[in-house]
């Protein structure tokens, strides 16, 4: 059997992990919302709330789950959305043409019922403006209908709508972007809401700063609380330092995308995380230059506001995006993860793309719900990667070597650093509990090869106790997948004798949780 060596200190902390970084996303698109999370009209009224026409099963399993954050309502949605379509009564709202997905929007759930979902599920909402078709007079009024405690017409139209106290929205995004990369290992082709010509409203970089720029200042002149969120797009990228340059005065995050690509292959799959995590090292270098440059001391962090597996060649945007993942997927999702664990110094709010049915954790029918093989590993970290970010080494583990494939979606001629090559095959997170009791460490072993026997040490000064306890997601065969039929892979929990050395399955991954003596 191979070995590699893990090693962890306690003592040397990276950084809080921010709980946020375990954060949703619900955009009107394909059945995110209606059949997904809003059901009324579902002839099974088990599964309903009756009062707010909510799934109550998909409650039941986004909460399982402790999402911090819900961002909404999209996505490329929200570059043609008219927000003041969806509140007031139901019967009044008009039906729209909708142009990121080409369907039809009915309007049937807006911001009351977003609210309403949010408090339902403990998260906190995150509204994205439409600075497509959208003015800044639109966004200036969403504000003031969901936070301001005024006198005034868009604050009276929320209590008439029946909803006295403001909503206290904190979360605010300029504008949403956009980028797809398939790192095979590492032509990105990458695009962005605002930047990108599949968007209503694209702008070239300099024109989207000065614009948010001028948007920041007034919505802050409204409300002085809010948090706000730049368009990045995916960190190594002109835009993103053009846009950091200018918006650093006046933003709290910025964001940026990315959806790993692998047309099936597994270890092409697995080690595609790396692109984001070289993303957000550049980022944060742009925001030190940018904040140099400006003469700041804020504090300015990264919202990696949407990420996941996705390959929109076999599951299109069009058609509802629905993946139907496998155990090589929950392991891409865990090595996802386990960069945001890692990156925790920067990166404080991270957003699944997206909740529910399209590239999602959690698929419904209208009789029930089954949870992806990706379901398990989120549920894991958001549980237990908490704590504070253990700096992690590795020794010995075989690294991808894979080639690079070009071309991709929307034929865009934009390239990602080759960062996938040398990514080793043993990936690893690991974190000190917030008790300061508990060692828990995230290993995936991409390998679809080889078992690994592997010592892990954790400094002189540290012992623990003679018992691990294992959360486990594996399967025999790779691409099990779960379904209404039935449930193949999901986490496994079992408490083992520890004597220094773990058996790493090959494709396996897990979670080890230490107590320390
Ligand atoms: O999450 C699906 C889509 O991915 C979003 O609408 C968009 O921002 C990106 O294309």
């Amino acid at each position: 059997m191979a070995t590699a060596t893990i090693r962890i200190d306690p003592a040397r902390v990276i950084d809080k992990v921010d709980p946020r970084i375990y954060s949703g996303f619900t955009e009107h698109m394909g059945r995110c919302i209606y059949g997904g999370i809003y059901d009324p009209g579902n002839q099974n009224a088990e599964l309903i709330n009756e009062k707010t026409g909510l799934r109550k099963d998909v409650m039941d399993a986004l909460k399982a789950l402790k999402i911090p954050v819900v961002r909404y309502p999209g996505g490329n949605f929200v570059s043609t959305y008219r927000w003041q379509d969806g509140v007031g009564p139901r019967e009044s709202r008009p039906r729209r043409p909708e142009l990121a997905w080409l369907t039809e929007e009915s309007n049937q759930f807006g911001t009351d019922e977003f609210i309403e979902f949010c408090r339902e599920l403990g998260t906190e909402p995150f509204i994205c403006l439409n600075m497509g078709t959208g003015t800044l007079e639109d966004a200036l009024a969403w504000v003031e209908y969901c936070n301001s405690s005024a006198n005034t017409y868009y604050a009276n139209l929320r209590r008439k709508n029946g909803h006295e106290e403001p909503y206290g929205v904190k979360y605010w995004a300029l504008g949403t972007n956009l980028a797809l990369i398939q790192v095979d290992v590492a032509k990105s082709i990458a695009g962005n809401e605002v930047w990108g010509p599949w968007q209503v409203g694209q702008m070239e970089s300099q024109d989207y700063a000065k614009k948010a720029f001028q948007w920041a200042k007034a919505l802050r002149l409204l409300d002085p609380t809010i948090k706000l969120i730049a368009c990045g797009e995916t960190g190594f990228s002109d835009w993103d330092r053009v846009v950091l340059k200018k918006l650093a005065p006046v933003v709290d995050f910025h964001s940026i995308h990315l959806y790993t690509v692998s047309e099936g292959k597994h270890l092409v799959n697995v080690v595609g995380p790396a692109a984001a995590e070289k993303g957000i090292e550049i980022t944060k270098s742009l925001i030190d230059l940018a904040k140099i440059e400006c003469g700041l001391s804020k504090e300015l962090t990264v919202c990696f506001d949407e990420w996941n597996v996705w390959d929109p060649v076999r599951a299109p945007g069009e058609k509802g995006a629905e993946e139907h993942y496998d155990l090589s997927d929950a392991l891409a999702v865990a090595s996802w993860l386990n960069v945001f664990v890692r990156k925790a110094d920067i990166v404080k709010i991270a957003c699944i793309a997206q909740s529910v049915n399209v590239i999602s954790p959690i698929i419904t029918s209208p009789t029930g719900l089954f949870l992806q093989t990706t379901y398990f590993p989120l549920q894991l970290f958001s549980n237990l990667m908490c704590g504070s970010s253990l700096n992690v080494h590795v020794g010995g583990s075989p690294t991808y070597s894979g080639e690079t494939v070009p071309k991709f979606i929307h034929d865009l001629d934009v390239h990602a650093p080759e960062s996938a090559k040398g990514t080793k095959l043993i990936d690893i997170s690991a974190v000190l509990s917030e008790d300061g009791k508990e060692v828990r460490v995230a290993i995936v072993n991409r390998s679809d090869e080889e078992e690994f026997a592997v010592p892990i040490l954790f400094g002189p000064e540290t012992q623990v106790k003679d018992e691990v306890t294992v959360h486990e997601v594996w399967h025999e065969d790779l691409r099990a997948k779960n379904g209404f039929d039935g449930q193949n892979v999901k986490t496994v929990v079992r408490t083992e004798a520890w004597k220094g050395i773990y058996v790493l399955k090959k494709h396996s991954f897990q979670i080890l949780v230490f107590t320390l003596a």
